[in-house]
């Protein structure tokens, strides 16, 4: 009923409390109480006896109604669950994603304002105060697990377009998901799936953005190596913006990859790689190697060139 409220006034500078109980069929009375709730959540609005309710600004919140309101997706981000705080939006989204058969559609969304037990890769923290973009996406992909790399350099590719269409800020991309700028961190990617041997059950990707926080919040040992948007750019980056376009950016590349494109991606990614050229040490879980970063595969997968010539391929780790 208040988004109903809601928009209402967003069409009109005054409307009269008389004009919407005719219209969603409610009293008076009814209408004042969904308006408090309203200003409950930090609506600023303000009443006039003669002329009715006028909205004269909204919260700085991810709410659900304000995201909807400009977004043209087919399907990413319709069905949206919002917190204002959690343990983590993948954890949920883990959940959500069980109940495939009870109506969490592909393209759910479960977003909050912080999060108190944020996962990074490898089982590392990821800090997420109030400020930064905190999202997990439910997808039901009919592929086989070994496109999981795919979607995550797909991710990484519709992060670094929407930054760049939010802020004309040039981001780059370390593999396989870390977006930087001027080489510090201000975006992750955690891809997380279950699968059986040769179909995927469900994926959910959750990315963070440090949008408007200060890097001195973050945790002594990462600040170094972080960085906002908003210290990048000078200056607060409207976050329901960048949420709608990284949503339409998304929806555009995890179709691409449906269709099998996966190649003309991969193309983009190489374009905003910040590892491609450079000579590297990557931490594969079993061993350390060394050597240039050459090329990505079809698949995902980094290729490496040792001292002695050898190439390796590798699916999964981290460049230290
Ligand atoms: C990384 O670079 O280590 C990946 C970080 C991923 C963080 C996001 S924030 C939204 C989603 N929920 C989580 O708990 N983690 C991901």
């Amino acid at each position: 009923m208040a988004n109903d409220i809601l928009k209402f006034l967003r069409e009109k500078e005054y409307v009269s409390g008389e004009v919407l109980a005719k219209k969603l069929g409610i009293s008076r009375v009814a209408v004042w109480k969904q308006i408090q709730k309203l200003k409950d959540i930090g609506y600023r609005i303000i009443s006039d006896q003669n002329l009715g309710y006028c909205l004269v600004s909204r919260p700085d919140l991810l709410l659900p109604q304000e995201i909807q309101i400009g977004l043209s997706t087919k399907y990413i981000g319709k069905e949206m669950y919002y917190f204002p705080k959690l343990k983590s939006t993948n954890i949920i989204a883990k959940e959500k994603a069980l109940h495939r058969a009870e109506g969490i559609d592909e393209g759910t969304l479960i977003i909050a304002e912080r999060q108190s037990a944020g996962k990074g890769r490898l089982s590392r923290e990821w800090f997420s105060p109030v400020g930064g973009i905190w999202l997990s996406i439910v997808l039901y992909p009919q592929l086989s697990p070994s496109y999981i790399s795919r979607i995550t350099l797909m991710t990484a590719v519709a992060a670094v377009k929407a930054i760049k269409i939010c802020t004309q800020i040039e981001s780059q991309i370390k593999w396989p998901n870390d977006i930087l700028i001027n080489e510090k961190k201000v975006c992750g990617i955690l891809t997380e799936m279950s699968a059986e041997l040769d179909i995927i059950n469900w994926v959910v990707v959750g990315i963070g953005i440090n949008v408007n926080i200060d890097h001195r919040e973050f945790p002594e040992d990462i600040q170094e190596n972080t960085i906002s948007l908003k210290e990048a750019l000078d200056k607060e980056v409207l976050r329901v913006k960048l949420v709608q376009t990284f949503l339409q950016e998304f929806e555009k590349y995890y179709e691409k990859l449906k269709r099998k494109e996966f190649p003309s991606i991969l193309g983009e990614w190489k374009l905003y790689s910040h590892t491609l050229g450079k000579k590297i040490r990557a931490d594969i879980g079993e061993r350390i190697v060394t050597g240039e970063a050459i090329d990505i595969n079809e698949s995902g997968a980094l290729i490496l060139k040792k001292e002695d010539g050898e190439l390796i391929e590798i699916i999964s780790g981290t460049i230290i």
